[in-house]
């Protein structure tokens, strides 16, 4: 596996990766989201957690917190810009690949940050499903 480097001997990031990291847009709690995740990373013992709200089978807004990496924070806030304004069937048709491609390409050895947030969106909307299976048809 080849891992680049800069001269400083950090691990080389994207513009847009650093861009996210450094101005991440969907930070933070939210306030009465319609469905919450969280999903730990067992190889670097992060976490991530997720917020959705949604109406009509529609993600209106998302959110997240992070507890990772630059690689995880940036992963976290492109994948809520993602599937904002998808509706849940379009969401889980994401791939991780989508997300890393958003960002410019993630170094090999980061791409379970990447999987980390991708994972808490595929539980966010699994209880999502879970809930509204038992709740019948409404908005
Ligand atoms: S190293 Fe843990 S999420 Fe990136």
């Amino acid at each position: 596996m080849t891992v680049d480097y800069t001269e400083r001997g950090m691990l080389k990031y994207s513009e847009k990766l650093l861009e996210r990291f450094r101005n991440p847009k969907n930070i933070g709690e939210m306030e009465n989201p319609t469905v919450v995740a969280e999903e730990g990373d067992p190889q670097c013992g992060d976490m991530f957690r997720m917020f959705l709200k949604i109406e009509n089978d529609r993600i209106v807004d998302a959110r997240f917190l992070s507890f990772g990496c630059a690689a995880n924070i940036a992963t976290g806030d492109v994948t809520v810009d993602l599937i904002k304004g998808k509706t849940v069937d379009e969401a889980e048709k994401l791939q991780i690949k989508e997300i890393a491609e958003a960002l410019g390409g993630l170094p090999a050895i980061k791409m379970h940050c990447a999987v980390l947030s991708y994972k808490t969106l595929k539980k966010a909307l699994a209880e999502y499903r879970k809930t509204r299976s038992g709740a019948g048809p409404q908005g």
